[in-house]
């Protein structure tokens, strides 16, 4: 067995990826002609993929590919692209943001909304044996108020394959406290809670998360490097950071793998796990932010599939499906092949 083919088959697990920037430019091209669209005429690079630069373009061209995504039938097909490109890179587990601000623009209301992507989890799940869950997201620079709208509503209407909230969007814009209230409503309705932080902004943003919001995980939390005092305490609480090494390269944050605190920040104890985030943006995918951890870190096989335990230990998936998950990881270990429902 060569090493590309025992790297796939190690069980995975993804905690960090906003589906509407998992849709790639075909599919969105797809989707823009049977929505009657017109595509800005710089939205794509002539070799086709996605055009921008920097962490704000970053942010524009997602939101400009995010509008494409409107009916049920696009949430369906997305959802059920991204999940199938998982389940063939070996991923177990699977838990994806979806934020209810982006169809509503389109008038499409939080319940529909959930409704179609969940038809595509059920869908994936009895294909591949993939497990999958959403977190529903706010967006940071639409403002506190409309965080806690979402968060009402979410708290309101249950669904079954929302398991946690989170928030993405512009680092740089309100503060950590403005989202509090949000985060305690969300919190308060038992829903898990991660935040993105340290990745736009400085070590501060990951301190005030920790201190300030029901969190027990951190998107991305990488510049918390530069506080080792913040690196400690991340350890010692055992907070783990959902970390996307292709988005912090191509977003700028480190120029190559070798600038990447990711060695440093598992060296000094903090738990770690591998994301791709937006994958078609960012040139990646589950497996090849397995393979790049493998190929730049020297991490080996029994090294990832710890990276996959603390994924899902992390999870904020039901205790009851956690532990199917776990006996499934321990069983691929053994060399067994068990499956998950
Ligand atoms: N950071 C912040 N907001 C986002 C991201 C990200 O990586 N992806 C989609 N929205
Ligand atoms: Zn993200």
């Amino acid at each position: 067995m060569n090493k590309q083919s025992d790297l796939s088959s190690i069980p995975k697990a993804e905690l960090h990826a906003h589906i509407e920037g998992t849709a790639t430019p075909d599919l969105v091209r797809r989707l823009a002609r049977r929505n009657h669209l017109e595509l800005p005429a710089d939205m794509f690079t002539a070799d086709g993929s996605y055009n921008w630069s920097g962490f704000h373009q970053f942010l524009q061209a997602y939101d400009r590919a995010a509008a494409c995504i409107i009916t049920k039938q696009d949430y369906y097909d997305v959802t059920r692209a991204y999940l199938r490109m998982c389940a063939e890179e070996g991923a177990i587990y699977v838990e994806f943001f979806t934020s209810p601000d982006h169809p509503a623009v389109h008038g499409i209301g939080f319940a529909e909304h959930l409704e179609n992507i969940s038809m595509a989890i059920d869908d994936a799940c009895a294909d591949s044996g993939l497990v999958a869950r959403m977190i529903v997201s706010c967006v940071r620079h639409l403002g506190p108020e409309k965080a806690v709208a979402v968060a009402k509503t979410i708290a309101a209407n249950p669904d079954r394959h929302v398991v946690g909230f989170g928030m993405g969007g512009d680092e740089l814009q309100y503060s950590i406290e403005d989202f509090r209230p949000a985060y305690e409503i969300a919190a308060g309705a038992g829903l898990g809670c991660t935040v993105h932080a340290g990745e736009a902004d400085g070590p501060n943003s990951v301190r005030d998360a920790i201190s300030l919001l029901p969190v027990t995980r951190i998107g991305h939390g990488v510049r918390a490097i530069e506080d080792q005092a913040l690196v400690q305490e991340i350890a010692d609480r055992k907070i783990v950071l959902e970390i996307c090494l292709n988005s912090n390269l191509r977003t700028g944050i480190y120029d190559q793998f070798s600038d990447h605190p990711f060695l440093q920040l598992r060296q000094a104890g903090c738990r770690v796990t591998l994301n791709s985030d937006d994958p078609p943006f960012f040139f990646s995918s589950i497996g090849k932010e397995y393979a790049d951890a493998a190929t730049h870190f020297g991490l080996d096989r029994a090294q990832l599939t710890e990276i996959t335990r603390t994924a899902i230990d992390a999870s904020f998936v039901e205790h009851e499906t956690k532990i199917k998950l776990l006996a499934r990881l321990n069983g691929e270990k053994a060399g067994a092949t068990t499956q998950t429902g």
